[in-house]
């Protein structure tokens, strides 16, 4: 499996950390940024790494910021990425097994390092279901290719 990573500002300490959990537990992986201590526009960060998941480049993207939620706002406007936005280990391994989401969002001035470990080590172990999930997504994908139109 191979991961793309990045965050903004305000996830620079997390992404540190799950690199190193990343490397511990043998999962290859590509760091996007941010380089900075100074404030930066996570789109920036959030729609590359988004791009290239949706683009089969990576299997799976992994996005920190102060709170997560503009990394999965900006994530989930990209066709073909689904993004949870996860605080807890229980929703990591269900949305998983029930969602089969490509990207997972966190941020770093709600959770601290361990619980994000513990939530990337599940996101990344965890298969998805399919069967009645499968038709779930399905209809979210349909309903993306029609609004292209
Ligand atoms: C940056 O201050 C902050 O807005 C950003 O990291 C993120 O929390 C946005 O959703």
């Amino acid at each position: 499996m191979k991961v793309a990573i990045a965050s903004d500002h305000g996830g620079l300490n997390i992404r540190e950390e799950i690199k190193s959990l990343m490397e511990e537990i043998g999962i290859e992986y590509e760091d996007f940024g941010c380089e900075c201590q100074t404030s930066v526009d996570y789109p920036d960060y959030a729609l590359p790494v988004a791009q290239k998941v949706a683009a089969g480049e990576f299997d799976r993207g992994i996005l920190i910021c102060g709170t997560g939620i503009g990394m999965s706002i900006a994530a989930n406007k990209v066709k073909g990425i689904r993004c949870a936005l996860v605080h807890d280990v229980y929703s990591a391994k269900l949305t998983r097994q029930h969602n089969d989401t490509n990207i997972i969002s966190m941020g770093e001035r709600v959770i601290g390092a361990g619980l994000a470990r513990e939530i990337v080590q599940t996101w990344l172990t965890t298969d998805f279901e399919a069967g009645r999930h499968a038709t779930r997504i399905g209809k979210i994908a349909e309903y993306e290719e029609k609004s292209e139109q």
